[in-house]
């Protein structure tokens, strides 16, 4: 983080220019509510000259000639001036609130999108609550900066370069004066802009970590560990130090704009004296008249105001082009696993999985994830590619057939199962499904002919029918129902007081374990795909449970290649093939009767794993 902010500070203003020609592009799409009120902002800045010229009028010819119908016209015609000037620079304030709004709404979908279609490694590398962070606090920093460019920047050029035309005309050498406050003004908000941008930028990542804490805890699972190891306090005092570093960075920012707030203040309040000095002097010398010393005054404030505006703007906007930047960054990171071009799809798949001599290591993280979105302590690890994982994997698993995968804690097996889903590419070899290589297959399609179950199957906050209907958004409610009743799920979940509409997830009904591994069969029926990868729990379950499991996944891989990372003895004896992996490598592989006849690693890992499972198991005593 540190590197990138060095990195940063010596491109400077180009780095500005650069990001302000991207944000441009995304305001461009509003062009026309753009130009609409740009020509609104123009009307309304010269109308606004207009009044102090009135009553310059008024004082230097009405009143002396005593002309009262004249000084009630020139009074009237300058209000409806004003508020016709007023009453135009809101209706262009609402068409910035737009843009602005707009603007949001587009960059927001557009980081949601992004995010999304990242491959996993950028998941198990981010901080959820960063993450959620540049999606809200960020994006909103980078709208102020389209807010305040337009209905600030824009009126107040405008307004500045009506009222200079105007005092010209007016006088000039009181112009002269007046304008020679204005470097002292520019001086004071370029130094403050950088102060304020660099404590806005500390501020955004503060708010991140705080939020980071806060998500990762604030769940289930972690709240869990938290109370289970009693470990509140620890917890509390970590937050508050947080906590204590998002407010003193609030602290110094206001500080440091309260400060230049006052001091424009008083540059202001000299140039009003000043004007009174030598304008006064003038008068008294007769060479300029009263009225134009009063319309003076009145463009002071014309003129220094929108300077003022101008320069808290700059200020505004280099702290807002901190969180495009932050947004920008998220954006640009490049979506590693995505379609490539002329990518085809499965018309209808077979479901033929052939795995050519794959070798996988876990890729390193640049290209795949946002260094500044990384856990704490986790950026710039993982600079270089983790040790092979697989070393050359080879497998045919024919239409309808199931493999099963076994081997010792940490051999790759879910890494395998995970390459196949295509969560990661791999480093060399090919997987082809029907003969095409995963690469080149669309990732829509490849979703629609793979389901995984995993061992411990995610439900969304949702109800347990929504949940299932993500598999197949249109199944009807039978469908379901049948699905259910296939995945020996249905009677429990009708025996709840809301059947199918009760609410399930992190923040609803649990379901235990096996349960959620019945829902996650279900979802598998009602998906109905070619291939099913099924990584079982290794919790041992209850003769009953087994037995409904067991006949709830005879009916979910009937007809489908399957290619299960087996834990069980039933499941390895109904497999046509298995494969024994074994530090990456596969070491033997055949049928379970053939391995056993081979001893090596299967026959050990039969006796450790398996063997026991033999009295209790569905289908009855294991070969002898
Ligand atoms: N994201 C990752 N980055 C780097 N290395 C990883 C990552 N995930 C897993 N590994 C490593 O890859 C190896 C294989 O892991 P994998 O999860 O595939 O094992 P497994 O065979 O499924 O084990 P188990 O039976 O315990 O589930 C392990 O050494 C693990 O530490
Ligand atoms: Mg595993």
């Amino acid at each position: 983080m540190h590197h990138g902010r060095d990195l940063e500070r010596l491109k400077g203003a180009k780095l500005d220019r650069a990001v302000m020609l991207r944000v441009w592009k995304f305001v461009r799409r509003y062009h026309t509510q753009v130009y609409l009120y740009l020509a609104v902002v123009a009307v309304s800045s010269a109308i606004a000259v207009l009044p102090p010229l009135v009553f310059r009028a008024l004082i230097d010819d009405a009143i002396p000639s005593e002309n009262l119908g004249a000084v009630t016209a020139l009074a009237v015609v300058a209000l409806l001036l004003s508020l016709g000037s007023a009453g135009l620079s809101l209706v262009g304030g609402m068409m910035a609130v737009r843009v602005g709004e707009g603007l949001i709404y587009d960059l927001r979908s557009a980081l949601y999108d992004h995010v999304q279609r990242m491959p996993i490694a950028f998941f198990t590398r981010t901080q959820t609550g960063a993450l959620i962070s540049r999606l809200n606090n960020d994006v909103v920093g980078a709208q102020q900066a389209v807010t305040s460019t337009l209905s600030t920047t824009v009126s107040s050029t405008m307004g500045v370069a009506f009222t200079l035309v105007t005092m010209l005309y007016l006088d000039w050498r009181i112009t002269l004066f007046a304008l020679a406050l204005v470097p002292v003004y520019l001086l004071v908000s370029r130094r403050v802009g950088r102060v304020v941008q660099k404590i806005a930028r500390r501020q955004m990542e503060m708010n991140a970590r705080m939020n980071a804490v806060m998500t990762e805890r604030f769940n289930v699972s972690g709240a869990l560990l938290v109370k289970l190891f009693g470990r509140p306090d620890d917890e509390a005092s970590q937050f508050s130090l947080r906590a204590g570093e998002v407010r003193d960075a609030g602290i110094r920012r206001s500080l440091v704009s309260r400060t230049f707030a006052v001091a424009l203040t008083a540059i202001a309040a000299a140039g009003t004296a000043g004007l009174y000095l030598f304008g006064g002097r003038a008068v008294v010398l007769g060479t300029l008249s009263i009225g134009t010393v009063v319309a003076f005054a009145a463009y002071l404030q014309q003129l220094y105001s929108p300077i003022s505006a101008l320069s808290t703007t700059r200020v505004d906007i280099l702290s807002a082009l901190v969180s495009f930047e932050r947004v920008f960054e998220v954006l640009d990171t490049p979506l590693a696993i995505s379609d490539s071009p002329g990518a085809v799809a499965l018309e209808t798949p077979r479901g033929r999985v052939e795995v050519d001599d794959v070798w996988f290591r876990y890729p390193a993280a640049a290209g795949y994830t946002v260094a500044s979105l990384e856990a704490e302590g986790l950026a710039g690890a993982g600079s270089e590619a983790s040790d092979w994982v697989l070393r050359g994997v080879s497998l045919v698993a024919e239409p309808g057939t199931m493999t099963a995968l076994v081997g010792p804690s940490g051999a790759g097996k879910t890494t395998f199962s995970h390459l196949i889903a295509r969560l990661y590419d791999v480093t060399s070899g090919a997987i082809r499904i029907d003969g095409q290589d995963l690469r080149r297959l669309r990732m829509q399609s490849l979703a629609d002919s793979i389901a995984v179950v995993s061992q411990d199957a995610h439900l969304f906050h949702d109800t347990i029918a929504a949940n299932l209907r993500y598999a197949r958004p249109g199944a009807t409610h039978e469908a379901i129902v049948a699905a259910c009743r296939s995945a020996r799920i249905h009677d429990l979940i009708a025996a709840l007081p809301d059947g199918y509409d009760t609410v399930v997830g992190e923040r609803g009904y649990r379901m235990s374990g096996g349960e959620k591994q019945r829902i996650a069969i279900a979802r598998v029926l009602l998906k109905a795909p070619a291939i099913v990868i099924l990584d079982e729990a290794t919790a041992h379950l209850d003769y009953q449970s087994e037995a409904q499991i067991q006949r709830a996944l005879a009916l979910a891989l009937e007809g489908r290649t399957s290619i299960v990372i087996a834990h069980r003895l039933s499941t390895i004896r109904a497999a046509d093939q298995i494969l024994v992996l074994d530090q990456g490598r596969v070491a033997q592989r055949g049928t379970h009767e053939e391995l056993l006849r081979e001893g090596g690693v299967y026959a050990s890992l039969y006796k450790t794993q398996f063997a026991a499972q033999a009295p209790q198991g569905p289908v009855g005593t294991a070969a002898s």
